[in-house]
């Protein structure tokens, strides 16, 4: 039977799709698009928990998710956020992005066709605001204008907003995506998840540097 997910508010979330169905279609993903998807399985239990550990989910009022992939961090994120928080996800690939907006329904989500690049134009046009939190999937490492995509990271966040990534703890990935994020905040944590396939590294960073014009 398909696993079910209440959130906070009552709802539920997920209402169908079991973690095999998952597995097998984020392969078939990973297949036809190997360098947008990054990753062979979905992420595990450690790790989304490890990503949100520490994030006052309950009281932000805004949370950004790219790259929610099947969502395993998406209904972590639902079943902890606060009934007044808003939720809104980026996923570029279409097939799975109509999947997950079939799979969570939560009136507090919205989960959107579109790339992280759109992100800091979509968030004025639908008056959000800016983000307590950007939370990524998305694997920094191989997708194309990474630079842009932490601008628009920055671009997006409130001035002590926190941007969480991880990262597989491959060594010619870390050292160029450490990099790349310490060109764009002030500071980052960093976690070791060894219960993961790759096992990873999350990345809990501060301080975005807003250039002046963006405050
Ligand atoms: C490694 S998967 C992560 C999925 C999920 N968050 C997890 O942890 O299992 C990366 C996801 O990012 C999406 N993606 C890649 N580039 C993107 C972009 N520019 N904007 C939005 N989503 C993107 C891919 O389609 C894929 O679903």
């Amino acid at each position: 039977m398909a696993p079910e997910t209440t959130t906070t508010n009552g709802q539920v979330s997920s209402k169908k799709g079991s973690s095999i169905a998952e597995r097998v279609e984020f392969l078939g993903q990973y297949l036809r698009n190997p360098c947008s998807i990054g990753s062979l399985t979905p992420s595990s239990n450690d790790l989304t928990d490890a990503m949100l550990q520490d994030l006052d989910l309950k009281n932000a009022r805004l949370i950004v998710e790219l790259g929610p992939g099947t969502g395993p961090v998406t209904r972590k994120i639902l079943e902890r956020m606060g009934k007044q928080t808003s939720l809104v996800c980026f996923e570029i690939n279409q097939d799975i992005c109509a999947r997950l907006q079939d799979d969570l329904i939560d009136s507090r989500a919205l989960i959107v066709n579109k790339s992280a690049l759109e992100m800091p134009a979509c968030l004025r046009m639908w008056a959000y605001g800016k983000a307590d939190y950007v939370i990524s999937g998305l694997p920094l490492k191989s997708i194309n204008q990474r630079e842009e995509v932490l601008d628009a990271v920055v671009d997006s966040l409130a001035p002590r907003g926190v941007f969480v990534q991880f990262q597989y703890n491959l060594p010619f990935l870390t050292g160029p995506v450490e990099e790349l994020l310490a060109r764009h905040f002030l500071s980052f944590e960093k976690r070791q998840v060894y219960w993961n396939l790759p096992p990873a590294t999350v990345y809990t960073c501060g301080i975005p540097f807003h250039p002046p014009s963006a405050s």
